[in-house]
């Protein structure tokens, strides 16, 4: 009985890789499909040989399109896989296009899913990532929880509690488990950088698809710069916009190719402060204690802000913001376990996770589930 992971944008590299390992270790038969949603070297590979994750069985080649285009050639180039595979189990992770074609398809082949990172909600249905994980949620079997408010999400939604399992956050695993490489010294000597910077990433549709939007950040982020350097490894979906509206042309903004992991968690860990609109860096600035300015109006991930480093803020109030948190100097790191941080995000979620369905798998004596 083959357990499939489904892995297609780079945040679900980082979230696969702890529990493809923990699976591993306890024997079962497992087959990585990479729908080729991300498909860059810089976007997908190098997370593959950075976290020991075993290369994709097969890549799908999906690419680039519409919604309504990608979604399509994801539904049929995985429909195939599992139609030719008959996997006994199908996991997912996330919240991107390639999470709900997914579990779309092997909920219609009546092969059981798993979603990794259930139940969490921005209750903001403009983001396609809201749509993708409502929907997610109502067609799998298991559901992993991140933290705890996402599970009454789901109970709220009226989703079986038995199959609900709050797991930790393997997006934590792999950040605890590659502490000792993120060396901030190193990525800054790399791409001579200075020693106090700001890190910024930005991908969000509502904040890089309208270029007036996009030109009124720029504007904004090089008053900040006025005052403290801008590092910013640009994600392919603003890059155009952003370099239209001139975010360049300040002398004291660092435009990079996106990173590779390592490199990337270390510039943030070496950062005075972050600006961000990804979901993964509101939590991976969480457990490092480094300030996290968050240019959204909302968060699917409030335990960011009420045991972590995250605030929410508009593009107006960011020169100011950063000012203030510079001001304010960096927090401690989180301390795994302690009160105040995020509850068993403790690097044992993809241990957790195994379990459970191993279990469902083979049953907890050991006999083959139906
Ligand atoms: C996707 C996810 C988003 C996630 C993000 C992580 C959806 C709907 N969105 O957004 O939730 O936060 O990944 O990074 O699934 N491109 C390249 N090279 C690549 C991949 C993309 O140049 O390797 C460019 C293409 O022009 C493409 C655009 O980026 O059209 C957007 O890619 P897409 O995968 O559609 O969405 P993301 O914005 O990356
Ligand atoms: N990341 C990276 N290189 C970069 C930017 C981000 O390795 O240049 C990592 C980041 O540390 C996190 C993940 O990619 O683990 C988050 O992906 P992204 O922000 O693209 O997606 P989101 O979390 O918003 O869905």
């Amino acid at each position: 009985a083959e357990i499939v992971h489904v892995v297609g944008a780079r945040p679900n590299f980082v979230k696969a890789a702890p529990v493809v390992a923990a699976l591993a270790r306890r024997g079962h038969a497992q087959r990585v499909v990479h729908t080729g949603q991300h498909y860059d070297d810089r976007m997908s590979a190098v997370f593959f040989r950075e976290l020991g994750l075993p290369r994709p069985d097969v890549d799908l080649g999906v690419g680039s399109g519409s919604h309504g285009e990608q979604t399509a050639a994801l539904l049929i180039g995985l429909e195939r896989e599992f139609a030719a595979r008959s996997p006994a189990f199908v996991i997912v992770y996330g919240d991107v296009n390639s999470t709900l074609a997914a579990a779309l398809v092997a909920a219609k082949l009546h092969i059981p899913v798993a979603h990794v990172e259930a139940g969490l909600r921005s209750f903001d249905w403009t983001m396609p990532e809201e749509v993708n994980r409502r929907l997610t949620d109502q067609l799998s079997r298991l559901l992993f929880a991140t933290s705890p408010e996402a599970v009454g999400h789901l109970a709220n939604e009226g989703v079986d509690v038995d199959r609900v399992h709050f797991v930790g956050n393997p997006m934590i695993d792999t950040l605890l488990a590659n502490l000792d490489r993120f060396d901030p010294a190193a990525v800054r000597a790399a791409h001579e950088l200075p020693e106090r910077y700001v890190a910024a990433t930005l991908h969000r549709p509502a904040n890089v698809d309208d270029p007036e939007v996009a030109a009124r950040l720029v504007a904004r982020l090089h008053e900040v710069a006025d005052t403290v350097d801008i590092v910013m490894p640009v994600h392919p979906r603003g890059r155009a916009a952003f370099l239209a509206a001139g975010l360049d042309r300040h002398p004291r903004v660092r435009l990079l190719d996106p990173l590779g992991y390592i490199e990337f968690v270390a510039l943030v860990r070496g950062a005075a402060a972050v600006v961000t609109d990804s979901g993964g860096v509101q939590e991976e600035t969480t457990m490092l204690g480094v300030p996290c300015l968050t240019l959204r109006p909302n968060t699917e991930r409030p335990i960011t802000i009420t045991h972590g480093t995250n605030q929410l803020i508009t593009e107006a109030e960011l020169p100011a913001s950063v000012a203030k948190v510079l001001a304010d100097g960096r927090r401690r790191a989180a301390d795994p376990g302690a009160s105040d941080t995020p509850p068993l995000w403790d690097g044992r979620a993809g241990e957790r996770i195994a379990a459970i369905v191993s279990a469902e798998l083979v049953g907890p004596d050991g006999a083959a589930a139906a």
